[in-house]
């Protein structure tokens, strides 16, 4: 009984912290919010009232009609598996649903961005016109690209950019590695075995040219 007094006592105190992270007279209507999430930067846009508007992907809408299960907040598990499959979906969540734990930089890319905001309460109007699923292909359309539209008026994505720079720089390096493994290739024939290590270029590549399309 002592231990269940003692964790609920945890649970509650934790939770109150969560809610007293965020200071939500700090956010305006139109605010471009942003949290490190898994591989991304996420981004949301406040549309007022502790609601954050953002685009994410999600595996749950897939696999289940219970509208309870799907508002829920989206875990890492549900994120990842929705970026495999593609399925995303533009949803309102509390400040901190959409923060996971995270600090929130406010407007951070009107310094980076060349364009000027657009007013406000336009932002949060994009913003709201939006809401319901799309396909989410992690180049062409993510969070990035949506919060962009909404608040500079254009669809572009500095994580993809940086995503095909990188992309660039492994197929480059695949080159050096197809060089490797052809001698080792020789060197298995030689020897009259197979590595498992030979298959996974196999699946590699189809799965990269999956994620990318
Ligand atoms: C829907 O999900 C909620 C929350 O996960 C659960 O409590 C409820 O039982 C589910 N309803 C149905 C019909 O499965």
């Amino acid at each position: 009984m002592f231990l269940y007094q003692l964790l609920s006592f945890f649970f509650v105190a934790s939770k109150k912290e969560e809610e007293s992270k965020y200071d939500l007279s700090l956010y305006k209507r139109g605010d471009l919010l942003e949290v490190p999430r898994t591989l991304f930067t996420h981004f949301g846009i406040y549309l007022g009232d502790n609601r954050v508007a953002h685009l994410i992907p999600d595996i749950l809408p897939i696999l289940t009609r219970n509208k309870s299960a799907i508002a829920k907040m989206v875990t890492n598990n549900r994120l990842l598996m929705g970026v495999i499959a593609k399925v995303a979906s533009v949803r309102v969540d509390s400040v901190v649903d959409f923060a996971y734990g995270s600090e929130i930089l406010i407007n951070h890319m009107d310094s980076v961005c060349s364009q000027p905001p657009l007013d406000g309460d336009e932002v949060a109007r994009r913003a709201e016109k939006l809401l319901g699923s799309v396909t989410y292909s992690l180049l062409w359309y993510n969070c990035e690209h949506y919060v962009m539209y909404c608040r500079y008026g254009m669809a572009i994505s500095y994580q993809t950019y940086q995503f095909c720079t990188i992309v660039r720089k492994i197929a480059f390096s695949r080159i050096s590695a197809y060089l490797t493994a052809l001698c080792g290739a020789c060197t298995v024939l030689y020897l009259g075995c197979v590595t498992p290590l030979t298959v996974l270029p196999t699946l590699l590549i189809p799965f990269t040219i999956w994620m990318a399309a």
